[in-house]
């Protein structure tokens, strides 16, 4: 089958195409996806170049364990295990790979039926392969580490990005008054997004900010945690989902563990179905900046990295 390979840790995409790589065998519990399309993560640039260091403890010491990235697919099943019964050959699918070693960016890849929810109604592929980790990401991030209530001012930094765009709307979703900083280009498209205030970061510190607010969900982490504070209310939550130094030593530290809620996401097949109900309801649409086709992986990735993208980056297959 088609496959585009990482041999060894780059910080360049530098992925080679291959047509005879083999094609992944059907186990117990898993399904063989017909790959249609993959979004682009943060998560793949980390097992490209495997950087931060430690990750290669996971990853392999000195080449990549898998050769093949991409987590986030939609697809078709094109077969399943005898024990498998929810899923049939035909069906429409996505999910996250992310804890099953990856392996989207090729024809075929065999993922465990448990992580795979049927597409929702009106989802193109494209769209339905960049909601799995963003959106996730997202939705635990709101309800789960900051408990967003109708109401609320949430800002969301980095509202341009992959996570941000899919943030900035189930926070409107769940009746808040959202904000977004994002850099000057992007300005006017976060505000089409939803957001009833924007920051542009080129020119203003948002922790300078005029207004207070309830929660800040954190997807860029630039600033340290004594300067966000200030643009926070008493009560109000810090969602750092970048990582962030000065958060991580203020919660292991100091006496802000109220206010400082880290987040590690991680895959979540019921989580896909509450995004599909906000896709349904209308609430939600991915936004997809470029879709590529599989064999310009190398192009979209470097688009990726460059933070040139409003929302996904995506590979058609
Ligand atoms: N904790 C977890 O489990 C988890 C899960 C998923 C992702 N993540 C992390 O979350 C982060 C965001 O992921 P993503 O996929 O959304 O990445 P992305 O698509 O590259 O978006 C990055 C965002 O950060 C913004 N940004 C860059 N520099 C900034 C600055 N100085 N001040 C404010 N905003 C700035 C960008 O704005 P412009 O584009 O306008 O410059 C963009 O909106 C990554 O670090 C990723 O590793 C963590």
């Amino acid at each position: 089958m088609r496959a585009m390979i990482n041999k060894k840790y780059s910080d360049s995409p530098n992925l080679e195409m291959r047509s005879d790589f083999p094609q992944p065998s059907l186990e117990p519990g898993k399904v063989l996806v017909s790959v249609r399309s993959v979004s682009l993560n943060a998560a793949d640039l980390i097992m490209m170049s495997g950087k931060p260091y430690p990750i290669r403890f996971m990853s392999g010491l000195f080449k990549p364990k898998n050769q093949v990235l991409g987590a986030d697919i939609a697809g078709v099943v094109h077969s399943v295990a005898p024990d498998v019964n929810h899923l049939k050959p035909g069906d429409a699918v996505f999910g996250d790979l992310s804890s099953d070693g990856f392996g989207g960016m090729a024809e075929f890849v065999s993922v465990p039926a448990n992580r795979l929810q049927t597409l929702p109604g009106g989802l193109s592929f494209e769209e339905a392969a960049s909601l799995p980790m963003a959106g996730v990401t997202a939705l635990k991030a709101l309800r789960d580490k900051a408990n967003v209530q109708p109401g609320q001012r949430v800002l969301i930094v980095g509202a341009s990005g992959g996570v941000g765009t899919m943030a900035l709307q189930i926070a409107a979703a769940m009746g808040a008054e959202v904000w977004a900083v994002c850099s000057t280009a992007k300005v006017e498209q976060v505000r089409n997004l939803g957001a009833v205030g924007t920051i542009d970061y080129k020119k203003e510190d948002f922790t300078e900010s005029a207004y207070a607010f309830d929660a800040i969900i954190d997807l860029a982490a630039k600033e340290p945690w004594k300067k966000v504070k200030r643009a926070l209310k008493p009560e109000g939550v810090y969602v750092p989902v970048a990582f962030s130094l000065s958060a991580t030593l203020s919660t292991s530290f100091g006496g802000d563990k109220k206010r400082i809620k880290p987040l590690l996401s991680n895959p979540d097949v019921a989580d896909l179905k509450v995004l599909s109900d906000y896709v349904e309801n209308l609430q939600l649409k991915p936004v997809i900046h470029q879709t590529f086709p599989f064999e310009k992986a190398n192009e979209a990735i470097q688009l990726l990295k460059d933070g040139r993208a409003f929302g996904k980056v995506v590979l058609s297959l």
